[in-house]
């Protein structure tokens, strides 16, 4: 199993909470946000799922949307399993096990994609963009949410300088502080702003907008399947 797979394995039983922590609850409204700018989509397409979070957004802001959640981590699934019964959405969200970087379905499934936090832990960012615009069909729209290095002067190492000593330290209370330390370690080194937009390009897609969100600290990248 790739790393970052067995890496979600391991962090899995308290992901939720320490996302909550280390945002201070505002992880929630930007993957309200992403729900959001989607549109009203019929079948959505949530990759790198996790503990389905996002594809539970989508089906409450939606009405009549169905979403399929895709993720390769095992242990997160079972979470988000249970989650969609409390959650009261079961009926309306699929799970499946898979990668982003070979998607099973059929060439134009998807009404929408989204992506929160999860491009940056594939292990082929192009390849995966490329499936997203090979299931989606024409005229519809990826959503990829994901960490960015703030562009104020001031703030930037500010909050480098928090996620740097707050993600391992808060990771070592349950005993994951070198996983923690990874996904801190990538935020800064996976292509952002000018970077990202380019490989949706590169990947096919129109780019319409990017929605910097927390001062900058997330982006919500907005992408189109042009007809
Ligand atoms: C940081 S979590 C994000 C989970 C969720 N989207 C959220 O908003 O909280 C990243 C997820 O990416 C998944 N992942 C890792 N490698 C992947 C790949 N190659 N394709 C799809 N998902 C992957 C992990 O298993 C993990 O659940």
């Amino acid at each position: 199993m790739p790393e970052t797979q067995s890496l979600f394995n391991k962090v899995a039983e308290h992901y939720d909470l320490l996302n909550t922590l280390l945002s201070f609850g505002t992880d929630k409204s930007w993957r309200r946000r992403l729900a959001e700018e989607i549109r009203s989509s019929k079948i959505v397409l949530d990759i790198a799922t996790g503990t389905a979070e996002v594809a539970i957004e989508v089906v409450k802001r939606w009405n009549g949307c169905f979403a399929i959640g895709i993720d390769p981590s095992k242990q997160m699934l079972d979470l988000a399993q249970a989650k969609l019964r409390v959650a009261g959405v079961k009926k309306k969200i699929t799970l499946v096990e898979g990668v982003a970087e070979s998607l099973p379905f059929k060439d134009g499934t998807f009404d929408a994609i989204t992506i929160a936090f999860g491009i940056r832990n594939t292990i082929d960012p192009l390849t995966s963009l490329k499936e997203m615009y090979r299931v989606l069909r024409p005229a519809s729209r990826v959503g990829i949410l994901e960490f960015a290095v703030p562009q104020n002067r001031i703030f930037a190492p500010l909050y480098m300088s928090y996620i740097r000593n707050m993600f391992p330290f808060l990771g070592s209370f349950f005993g994951k502080r070198n996983e923690y330390q990874y996904l801190v370690d990538s935020i800064p080194i996976f292509p952002q702003r000018d970077s990202l937009t380019k490989l949706m390009e590169d990947a096919g897609f129109s780019v319409k907008k990017l929605i910097e969100l927390t001062m900058g600290t997330v982006i919500i990248y907005v992408g189109v399947k042009e007809d």
